[in-house]
């Protein structure tokens, strides 16, 4: 299974939420997609806080993450909110679960899976979506460049992203800066937020 730096931290952390207890930005401003029951897929889901908030707004939702560690603390949240998510401990890029979903959501997460896996990853998503379902990712970019825990990152680069997405219809892909300190420095990442929506059914890869 693919290592992840999280993966360690979340073990050196188990009571506490390093990512918080709200929900991102990013998954408030997704959730005006997402109809009632609607299916959601979260890649790199962590300690759970985007997953459980898209549960209790009514989705079935189902959380992907490779640290057991990281699992455990989003299970515990879940229960706290009273809600249920479909968690399962893998790697993003190999252990799919079967679709169709109305949403792929991934908060700073795919950049872990390196590039050349990438290029299968999106078209085997594509094939989980539903026609009109939508696919939102939030990644860093060659933008800016920070390395910290040690982390192998493959940078996105825009043109990737909207290579991938070539078929689809593109609804926003906004560039910015990210605000981090988790190895006690004050620093910022490049990152990209990309939108994106289903034109017609994914042919299987
Ligand atoms: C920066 S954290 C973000 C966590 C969560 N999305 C959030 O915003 O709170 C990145 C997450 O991606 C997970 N991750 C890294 N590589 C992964 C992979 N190949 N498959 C699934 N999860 C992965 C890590 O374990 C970690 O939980």
């Amino acid at each position: 299974m693919t290592r992840s730096p999280w993966a360690r931290e979340y073990a050196r952390t188990p009571n506490e939420y390093i990512w918080g207890l709200a929900p991102s930005d990013f998954a408030r401003a997704v959730r005006a997609l997402l109809s009632p029951g609607a299916r959601v897929l979260e890649l790199g889901c962590g300690e759970g806080r985007d997953s459980v908030y898209f549960a209790a707004c009514g989705c079935d939702v189902t959380g992907v993450d490779v640290s057991a560690a990281g699992l455990h603390k989003a299970q515990r949240l879940a229960r706290a909110h009273g809600v249920k998510v479909h968690w399962v401990h893998g790697d993003a890029a190999h252990d799919l679960p079967a679709g169709p979903f109305d949403l792929v959501y991934s908060c700073g997460a795919i950049h872990y899976v390196p590039r050349r896996q990438r290029v299968l990853l999106f078209p085997r998503l594509k094939a989980l979506t539903r026609r009109g379902g939508y696919h939102v990712h939030v990644v860093f970019t060659d933008r800016r460049v920070y390395v910290e825990k040690g982390e192998r990152i493959d940078y996105f680069t825009e043109s990737e992203l909207r290579r991938a997405y070539a078929d689809w219809l593109v609804l926003r892909f906004e560039a910015m800066l990210i605000s981090c300190a988790q190895d006690g420095i004050p620093h910022r990442h490049g990152a990209g937020l990309f939108i994106t929506r289903a034109l017609r059914p994914s042919r299987s890869p």
